[in-house]
């Protein structure tokens, strides 16, 4: 069952196709194949994918479509989808694609239908969202919520606020949310500057409830509360949490009739979608939330049923195997065409590098293959002007997948038509650049010339939908879910646990009581690190 995606006779043949095809360029791809640009397209739902800007021929496509039938990646997708426990070392069902099921589907856990559970929270959101928004929930005195102030970190954190800023648009501006997620007090220090007790809610939002950051910040809310208000009755008003964990959400304090729960078959990374995206349906409405829902399933389906050669997630995984694995490419860039997406390649890196960051395959060994890239980027047109000399020009290969909408959500004036000619720009620049002849022809000379040289052959895949709706996004967020899951299948990774993560927490809490000791404690760690200690004590 368990396999070493380098012993596939796909991957084989994908090592000597790479030898073959590895300078082609995508100059010479197009002018042998006028069609290309129509033909290497697929669609869902309205989300159009162009992926012939890439160093790929019809042979290179039927190799990795070969090598995802090898690895099984329609077998896996339905382990998944059926509530197989596929997270291994967590024993655990990935099911986050039953959060934005319809109501009248199944999806079994241990022979439960869990649907009807996710749709009992759903309704208790949307209620508690309701009253929130019309001014029927009060604070303590009497006052409207103004403010909601959303704690978390990770998964608990990094959806609500990319999805917040991604539907600014759809959202009530009398309520401004906020989002506080790091344990440095600045983050929670800011957050509330200037804000009125009386009007704010805080949504504690932690799956375990055990996070330290989390924790912390929530206590630092209650104490600022309290400060205000000077009631500890007027918790009740302010505090709801979101938890998978009733025990510790009612030892920090607050009524578990004011929490929203959610499922250990649902990941942190891939949780936005439950309650923990509360404080987002508070901003855009229940209405709006289950648009975004329902874009989620529409790509979860499409994901399910279409053909492995018109599958986006399936298509966008496979190209990056391609890069990651035979072409070296250590990393991609996500590069949005729109504001409000000012914070989705932040989102993606969680949901791309906790999920694929992993050197060890199912079975214990060790893998002999690159695994996740490194994800990066930020919005067009500003990255232009900051880090893409380095796609052009640079020594490395950079894929990136550009994402943008035919129209604007702010229309005014020539603003949409020229961010949007930029977009197209970019891609035909990196794909075809300028040849040595070209700018010879424009009189140039000497040295110069191969300063001015683009060589091209730079890949990029282009995501275009008509507009940033709350549906496209639930379909963008559920198609990099997607992509990254047929990747960890490749690889024979599990994409839902986060071992990686833990040592450093373990470390922290030692080292926690050696700062907080009054005198210098005996310290036990590497000299380096024994060093920096004393100085932080010294400095302090
Ligand atoms: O960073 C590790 C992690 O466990 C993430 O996977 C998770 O999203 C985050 O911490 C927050 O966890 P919790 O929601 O339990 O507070």
């Amino acid at each position: 069952m368990f396999k070493n995606p380098t012993e596939l006779p796909a991957w084989k043949a994908l090592e000597a196709h790479y030898q073959k095809i590895q300078n082609q360029h995508l100059r010479d791809l197009f002018a042998q194949d006028p069609t290309r640009g129509e033909r290497l397209t697929a669609e869902a739902d309205g989300l159009f994918l162009d992926y012939s800007k890439n160093r790929l021929t019809d042979e290179t496509l039927k190799l990795l479509l070969d090598l995802a039938r090898e690895a099984g990646v329609a077998e896996h997708r339905e382990k998944m989808f059926s509530g197989e426990r596929i997270n291994t070392t967590e024993n655990r069902a990935v099911l986050h694609t039953a959060l934005r099921a319809p109501g009248d589907a199944e999806v079994l856990v241990d022979g439960e239908n869990v649907v009807p559970e996710v749709h009992a929270v759903l309704d208790r959101m949307a209620a508690f969202s309701d009253r929130v928004r019309s001014g029927e929930w009060l604070g303590y005195t009497g006052k409207r919520i103004r403010t909601v102030v959303n704690i978390g970190i990770g998964g608990s954190d990094l959806g609500p606020v990319m999805a917040y800023e991604a539907l600014r648009a759809y959202s009530d501006r009398n309520i401004t949310c906020k989002f506080v997620s790091n344990v440095d007090g600045t983050d929670f220090a800011e957050a509330v500057h200037g804000l009125n007790p009386e009007e704010t809610l805080f949504v504690v939002s932690s799956k375990t409830f055990t996070t330290i950051e989390t924790l912390t910040n929530a206590h630092t809310a209650r104490e600022w509360l309290l400060k205000g208000l000077k009631d500890e009755a007027a918790v009740a008003k302010h505090f709801v949490a979101v938890s998978t964990n009733a025990g510790e959400v009612s030892k920090f304090g607050i009524d578990t009739n004011n929490m929203f729960g959610f499922w250990d078959w649902v990941g942190g990374r891939y949780s936005m979608d439950s309650a923990i995206g509360l404080s987002l349906m508070i901003a855009i409405g229940p209405d709006n939330f289950r648009d975004m829902l329902a874009g989620f399933h529409a790509m979860d389906r499409h994901f399910r049923t279409a053909p492995l050669q018109s599958n986006l997630p399936v298509l966008m995984g496979l190209i990056g195997v391609w890069y990651n694995n035979f072409f070296g490419a250590e990393s991609v860039a996500i590069l949005p065409y729109d504001q409000y997406l000012a914070r989705f390649s932040a989102y993606l890196q969680q949901l791309d590098m906790e999920s694929n960051g992993k050197y060890v395959r199912f079975d214990g060994q060790v893998v002999n293959y690159q695994t996740g890239p490194i994800v990066w980027g930020q919005p067009g047109t500003n990255g232009q002007h900051a880090f893409y000399q380095l796609i052009h020009q640079g020594t490395k290969l950079i894929p990136a997948d550009f994402i943008g909408f035919a129209q604007s959500l702010n229309p005014s004036g020539r603003h949409h038509d020229l961010l949007m000619a930029n977009f197209f720009a970019q891609t035909e620049a990196l794909a075809f650049g300028k040849t040595s002849d070209e700018v010879a022809a424009e009189g140039i000379s000497g040295s110069l010339v191969q300063h001015k040289t683009f060589e091209g052959n730079r890949p990029t895949n282009t995501l275009i939908a008509q507009k940033l709706t709350p549906f496209v996004l639930g379909q963008l967020i559920a198609l990099y879910e997607h992509k990254v899951f047929v990747q960890g299948v490749i690889w024979d990774i599990n994409s839902f646990d986060q071992w990686g993560v833990e040592l450093g927490k373990v470390l922290a809490n030692r080292i926690t009581p050696e700062l907080e000791a009054a005198g210098m404690p005996e310290l036990k760690h590497d000299s380096s690190t024994n060093h920096l200690i004393r100085l932080y004590r010294q400095l302090r």
